[in-house]
């Protein structure tokens, strides 16, 4: 061990922190734009973004506004998008019926998207019902109003090849319906898409902090979503969720929320040897913001430090709302 002379310490850590040099030098954890990874909101019908007042900074995009986004993305060098579709209020039905319509506005933006950037970005779609049902839950409903599974996993089929026939590259089934992964790997297979990769929710807990996204989303959710997702109570579950979506052909693993979450994430991360996701959500996004705008944190420092915090506890890839932003910073060198 260490030598010490008297009452001095013999070792001493703070040697690598004296300046700026050396703590980058010795920095263990780098962010890298093509980790990141944007979600992104496409209203309908609409002709000017619209602001969303949960989540400061962040849009429901208009058709137009979400390919200069995606643009942007490419030359900021981001890894990829993710995009959610927020369909016409009076579309919207018990089985999500904008969710498989070629023309619903999820599909269109797909296309959108592939048409502007080609395949210079991983483009991803939300595989779920919530944003297309008139009840916001994420799967239909049986007679009795409880979640229908094994119906759901009918619908998500038809979803899956609905997103691939708009030429999405990686599908992110979302809904926590058991067996969805096994269900969209077979649909895409079925309908000639081999190539097209899952990204599969794998531990996705039912979160407070989902909240700005329901606004995001424009969502008429009653109730709450505790008999699918998981109960934050639990880690060993998330493990057994992890098993099940390998063996269903996920080809890559996402932990969700993030900062909550980091246990769950590392866990997750040294199990498996696929790429691993974290979700940056909309209520830690909500959090950082507001408390940057009263003044109580620095706001870029804080961003860099969960971003920095999710990176070392495993995630490779990491979806924020402040990709962009961050990989502008990136680029810079700062
Ligand atoms: C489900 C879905 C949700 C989010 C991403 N996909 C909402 C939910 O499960 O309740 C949340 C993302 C966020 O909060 O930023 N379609």
């Amino acid at each position: 061990m260490s030598i010490s002379y008297g009452s001095f310490p013999g070792t001493r850590p703070r040697r690598l922190r004296t300046t700026p040099a050396m703590r980058r030098m010795v920095a263990e954890t780098r962010l890298h734009p093509a980790e990141l990874i944007l979600p992104a909101f496409v209203r309908e019908g609409v002709t000017e973004p619209v602001p969303l007042q949960s989540m400061p900074g962040v849009v429901q995009h208009t058709r137009d506004t979400l390919r200069k986004a995606a643009a942007e993305a490419v030359a900021a060098g981001l890894g990829g998008i993710m995009l959610f579709g927020v369909p016409e209020e009076s579309k919207k039905d018990a089985v999500g019926t904008p969710g498989t319509d070629p023309d619903g506005i999820l599909q269109v933006a797909i296309r959108d998207v592939r048409a502007e950037v080609g395949d210079d970005l991983v483009i991803m779609s939300d595989l779920c019902l919530d944003e297309h049902t008139d009840h916001g839950h994420c799967g239909v409903l049986d007679a009795e109003g409880r979640i229908d599974n094994d119906a759901t996993l009918e619908r998500y089929a038809e979803m899956a090849r609905a997103q691939a026939d708009a030429g999405v590259h990686t599908v992110g089934p979302s809904g926590m319906m058991d067996g969805q992964v096994g269900v969209v790997r077979e649909a895409l297979d079925g309908a000639g898409y081999q190539d097209v990769s899952i990204l599969a929710y794998t531990a996705k807990y039912a979160s407070a902090f989902y909240g700005p996204f329901r606004e995001a989303v424009g969502s008429s959710l009653k109730g709450d979503r505790k008999t699918y997702q998981q109960d934050p109570a639990n880690a060993r579950e998330s493990l057994r969720e992890l098993e099940l979506d390998l063996a269903e052909g996920a080809d890559m693993v996402m932990v969700k929320p993030a900062l909550p979450y980091l246990d769950i994430l590392s866990r997750i991360a040294d199990a498996v040897d696929v790429p691993v996701a974290a979700y940056q959500i909309s209520g830690e996004y909500a959090m950082v913001e507001a408390a940057a705008a009263n003044g109580w944190i620095d706001r870029d420092r804080a961003i860099m430090e969960t971003l920095t915090s999710v990176r070392r506890a495993g995630a490779g890839m990491i979806l924020t709302y402040w990709a962009t932003e961050v990989a502008q910073r990136l680029n810079r060198g700062e």
